[in-house]
């Protein structure tokens, strides 16, 4: 793993943002996969920064979100699909048909799983796929004990994950108990895998990530198996690594 510490998470967003551009520049039709929740939210405004004042181009590239609650409906304010229409895709030339996000509302959940998996084979698979990671070491919303070989799936989120999440609801009773993830072993498939994580409260599971040992109680320490992983941390989020 590449273990790039940077001293707050704006300067280590627009160091994501310049990874992604880079991306794009290479190839435009690039297939990147995204995450949601408040630490890519930098990152989306510096790619709304970098289409608006240096004309980045979305128009082929191809999008495959992590996740999404099973049962909000794509314009429920805290559903995966609000939060990247308002932070990211509305304000960039992306093509809708070529955006990707598991329905939270199919009605047939393995077909579905297995269609997304279909997708992005079809795409030519993820090259960059932007991950965040859960203080219980989660990415995507593969809890721990995922199988480190797992796919896209129906899941059951952890009681960490939902305390941690309830502040995008209001409170804990009102967040679905159950999500669509792309799993650890598709995640595991991507060319090149970005994590960021910002503050001291994601210390412990980024210390376990790198430097324990790869355990199904951690999910992300599955990719210390992955060629090609960047971590961007700020300082607090690093600060428990002893071998910097
Ligand atoms: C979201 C996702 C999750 C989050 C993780 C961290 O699509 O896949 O794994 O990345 O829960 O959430 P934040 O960034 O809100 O701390």
């Amino acid at each position: 793993m590449e273990i790039i510490v940077k001293t707050d998470s704006h300067s280590a967003s627009r160091l994501a943002a310049r990874f992604v551009a880079a991306l794009i520049s290479k190839k435009p039709k690039a297939v990147i996969g995204l995450a949601a929740g408040s630490t890519p939210l930098q990152l989306y405004l510096e790619l709304i920064h970098l289409h608006r004042a240096e004309g980045l181009d979305f128009s082929q590239v191809t999008t495959f979100n992590l996740d999404e609650y099973c049962g909000l409906s794509p314009n429920h304010p805290s559903s995966y699909h609000h939060f990247m229409w308002t932070h990211l895709f509305e304000h960039i030339n992306v093509s809708r048909e070529r955006v990707n996000i598991p329905d939270g509302l199919t009605k047939d959940v393995p077909r579905f799983c297995q269609r997304y998996e279909e997708l992005i084979k079809e795409s030519g698979g993820i090259d960059l796929q932007i991950l965040g990671i859960g203080i219980n070491g989660h990415i995507g919303f593969n809890e721990p004990s995922s199988s480190l070989n797992s796919k896209t799936r129906l899941t059951t989120l952890s009681p960490q994950t939902i305390e941690a999440n309830a502040r995008f609801f209001r409170g804990a009773e009102k967040i679905p108990r159950h999500a669509i993830t792309m799993g650890i072993g598709t995640i595991l498939n991507s060319r090149h895998c970005l994590l960021l994580a910002f503050g001291e409260e994601k210390a412990k599971a980024i210390t376990g990530m790198v430097e324990g040992p790869v355990t199904a109680s951690l999910p992300a320490s599955a990719l210390q198996h992955h060629p090609r992983v960047s971590v961007l941390l700020d300082e607090a989020a690093a600060a428990q690594l002893q071998h910097l």
